[in-house]
């Protein structure tokens, strides 16, 4: 289908929960190219300000830290598995929590931390290959993309996902604060002033409300092939 010696570049965007990391990595993994989670980029910033004791409504402090050079993150592979890295520091393993997406959240509202991780991310779809995940992948960081798809569900359902994958992590949970956090979540991401999440003009829309894992992989995959057989 695809051309080894041609550099892909697809665009996944889409509202917390929809699916998107689990969905992008089996994609990934069946075309043959390196999945890149951008949230994991900014939940590493979120870390930074909440091991810092960053004030999360201060725009000037990670503008200055940013220039400072005081945060620095940094993305490479092993094994075809994304690590993230803070300052040097293999931070994978730390940036699922609740905590720290509410700190990505926030701070992903500042127009200095978007142009630095923007500026990366494009740089590395300059060098390879990458299935990009995000919430302004379509619109911002590879507006060009031949395929662009936004992934999406209901609020309750990707709620329901949510609560139930924390129950099976053994946490203690309660469906209504999960939907309750997942629509402020959402509120946030798309009605920030700087990159906004929201479908590219261009972008296919996957609801996966009622679907099965396989039957939302099937769709997206036939997207890409569609896309790329045409070319
Ligand atoms: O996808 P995620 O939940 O790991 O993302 C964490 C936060 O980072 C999310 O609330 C919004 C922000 N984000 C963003 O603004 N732009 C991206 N490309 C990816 C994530």
């Amino acid at each position: 289908m695809m051309d080894k010696k041609q550099l892909i570049s697809i665009a996944v965007d889409g509202p917390v929960g929809a699916g998107k990391s689990t969905l992008c990595d089996a994609l990934a993994e069946k075309l043959d190219i390196l999945h890149l989670d951008t949230g994991a980029m900014y939940r590493a910033i979120g870390l930074y300000a909440i091991e810092n004791k960053l004030p999360l409504d201060d725009e000037a402090v990670f503008e200055q830290a940013i220039g400072k050079r005081d945060i620095a993150v940094s993305v490479d592979y092993r094994d075809g598995a994304q690590l993230t890295y803070l300052n040097g520091r293999d931070v994978s393993q730390e940036l699922r929590g609740e905590q720290v997406g509410a700190a990505a959240s926030a701070v992903s509202r500042f127009p200095a931390v978007r142009k630095y991780l923007v500026a990366q991310q494009q740089q590395l779809a300059k060098e390879r290959s990458l299935l990009i995940d995000g919430r302004d992948i379509g619109t911002v960081v590879l507006k060009d993309a031949k395929v662009k798809m936004f992934l999406t569900a209901s609020p309750e359902e990707r709620a329901m996902r949510r609560y139930r994958q924390l129950i099976n992590a053994g946490k203690t949970s309660d469906y209504q604060t999960v939907l309750e956090d997942l629509k402020a979540r959402d509120y946030q991401d798309a009605n920030r002033a700087t990159d906004p999440l929201r479908p590219a003009e261009d972008a296919i829309i996957v609801d996966t409300s009622g679907q099965s894992f396989e039957e939302s992989l099937e769709e997206m995959l036939e997207i890409v092939k569609k896309a790329y057989d045409q070319s």
